[in-house]
């Protein structure tokens, strides 16, 4: 059972769905229907999750009914089915104030000249533009059909199943069609609109972004189809088809989101020089940890993000060195520490109890970070060679398949006996003795006093040497490495929360244009915060946020309206 979901699977199952939706974009509303193609296994009760959906009409239904709304939940819609029938239609219309939509108006995008939309599923936001069981432990597959306005593209994480057309005959907007294949859970499924152009990268992969970012994004992300077959090489076959990129505008409020056959990124990672793909490792390697091999609840969402750490850090170790993995596993164990103190304690652990609370709320680098590091510790443990055979059956012995951290558990006591306290590791707080302990040659040198030749330093040295300086010398460090002009979003988001934490005014008008510029959460939250332990920090941050929030995504809005409040 899944407490974020008021759907009972375990009655009736969803097994397709066919969204025919109209993208408004001057009311702010997409309004259609979905078509829900059902198991039946007992009762005649369907129950599916929504959030501020406004129902319609229920086509072969005998009759329906919208039940009273939970602050974190939504409402549930309860619909009575006919006697023996296995689909019904809800014909609906979303919410303006949809929490998994963000509408953008064109001086928000790169072009300024057309909207934009897009969707943010995950964790619980698909019930906020459709109406379904909204939990991951049941996957779907689909269709859809999607009118936008003439000039736009559309597209999904899923199969393009009609041809290309932007313009349609009636003049009235242009339908795209997609179709997905492989059953996926439901905050996997997902939705771009906007002025799009289309690079390949390889023969199964391609970006899209829009036209002023194309050739950029076609620089930065050159080695996905190398990333794509590396992971194949260890842990078997792409299961997807094609695996693209989509660069959404900058206020998209995560790095990287894992859509099926297409990844959503921020832009922020467009470094110029390839420093920041880590990103497209990451959310690559949840093709097979997540996507394929998914948690069914958010309580097991370690399963997702650990896993895929560990992969994208092999990835990395494969491409691009032991010394760069090496380097990424200290800076995010150096940042899990750091994260981890000002943690509660039952937070510390990686199965978390959410009971009453968002799933969002588990999002911190534990599962992130703590989680990679368990598998790394087993790696250790067992040997590598052992190891990767273990994941390679792991995942396909689980394709398809949503589990739970039990059964994760039965089948690693099973194929590696005792390799390390997996109890320990899982259900208490804390990093257990005889962790893996990451170490960095590199880094050891960045540490070892004021550096005397940085010109072939990559971004992740700069980023620990900044996070290494205990009473840092602002202005030396900007006088001769200026940092206030970094380019690098990383760097320059680093630079500017040590600029506010010690009061280094030079740096200071720079923090206004960074924090209107972006909406990426883990930027914006650090720096927010900071801000609001000093007086004047305060007037600062409510002065920027009166002018941003209307930018930021509604995840992000929820986020800052608690710390500038
Ligand atoms: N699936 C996550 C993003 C996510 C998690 C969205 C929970 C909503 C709820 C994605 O794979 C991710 O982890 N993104 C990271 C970047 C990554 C390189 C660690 C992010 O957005 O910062
Ligand atoms: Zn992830």
């Amino acid at each position: 059972m899944d407490i974020h979901s008021w759907s009972r699977p375990d009655l009736i199952r969803v097994r397709h769905l066919e969204l025919d939706l109209d993208v408004n974009f001057s009311s702010r509303v997409l309004a259609g229907s979905a078509t829900l193609h059902l198991d039946r296994i007992s009762g005649n009760e369907l129950i599916l999750d929504t959030r501020g959906l406004a129902i319609g009409s229920v086509d072969n239904a005998a009759s329906h009914e919208l039940g009273a709304p939970d602050p974190i939940l939504g409402a549930p819609l309860r619909i009575r089915l006919l006697p023996g029938s296995t689909w019904v239609r809800v014909h609906y219309s979303t919410s303006s104030q949809a929490s998994g939509l963000q509408w953008l108006d064109p001086p928000q995008t790169a072009g300024k000249l057309h909207p934009f939309l897009y969707t943010q599923s995950q964790a619980i936001h698909a019930r906020s533009w459709i109406p379904l069981q909204d939990t991951p432990a049941v996957r779907v597959t689909f269709d859809a059909a999607i009118r936008v306005p003439n000039g736009l593209r559309a597209v999904m994480g899923a199969e393009m199943s009609g041809g290309d057309v932007l313009q349609s005959r009636d003049g009235e907007g242009a339908v795209f069609r997609f179709r997905m294949p492989q059953p996926v859970p439901s905050y996997l499924i997902a939705l771009a609109a906007g002025d799009l152009e289309f690079r390949a990268l390889g023969e199964r992969s391609g970006v899209y972004a829009e036209p002023s970012l194309i050739d950029a994004a076609a620089y930065e992300f050159a080695d996905t189809e190398a990333m794509i077959s590396t992971v194949e090489a260890m842990y078997g076959p792409y299961r997807w088809g094609r695996y693209d990129l989509l660069v959404l505008p900058p206020s998209f409020p995560f790095g990287g989101m894992e859509n099926p056959r297409l990844t959503f990124a921020t832009p922020t990672v467009i470094a110029g020089d390839r420093s920041l793909v880590s990103l497209v490792a990451h959310e690559l390697a949840h093709s097979w940890s997540g996507n394929l091999v998914t948690n069914a609840t958010w309580s097991d969402f370690w399963l997702n993000e650990g896993f895929t750490v560990y992969v994208e850090r092999r990835v990395l170790e494969r491409l691009y060195g032991p010394d760069r993995a090496a380097m990424e596993a200290v800076l995010g164990r150096r940042q899990l520490d750091a994260e981890m103190a000002g943690l509660r304690e039952p937070d510390r652990v990686l199965h978390i109890d959410l009971s009453g609370r968002d799933p969002d709320d588990g999002c911190t680098l534990v599962p992130y970070e703590k989680g990679a590091l368990l598998l790394r510790t087993i790696e250790q443990a067992v040997g590598r060679e052992r190891f990767d055979a273990f994941l390679r059956t792991y995942f396909d012995r689980f394709a398809f398949r949503s589990i739970t951290t039990a059964d994760f558990l039965d089948y690693v006591r099973r194929e590696l006996p005792n390799p390390v306290p997996l109890d320990e590791w899982i259900f208490h707080p804390g990093i257990p003795a005889g962790a893996a302990d990451p170490h960095s040659h590199a880094f050891e040198r960045v540490e070892s006093g004021w550096p005397a030749d940085t010109a072939a330093w990559s971004t992740q040295e700069w980023l620990h040497f900044l996070r290494s300086q205990d009473r840092p010398d602002m202005a030396r460090l900007d006088r001769e490495f200026h940092f206030t002009e970094s380019r690098n979003s990383e760097i320059l988001f680093q630079w500017l929360l040590m600029a506010v934490k010690t009061g280094y005014q030079p740096a200071l008008p720079q923090v206004g244009p960074f924090l209107k510029s972006v909406g990426r959460r883990k930027f914006l939250k650090p720096i927010y915060i900071e801000l609001m332990k000093t007086p004047e920090g305060q007037a600062m941050a409510r002065a920027i946020y009166r002018e941003s929030r209307a930018g930021y995504h509604p995840i992000a809005q929820a986020t800052i309206d608690g710390i500038v409040s």
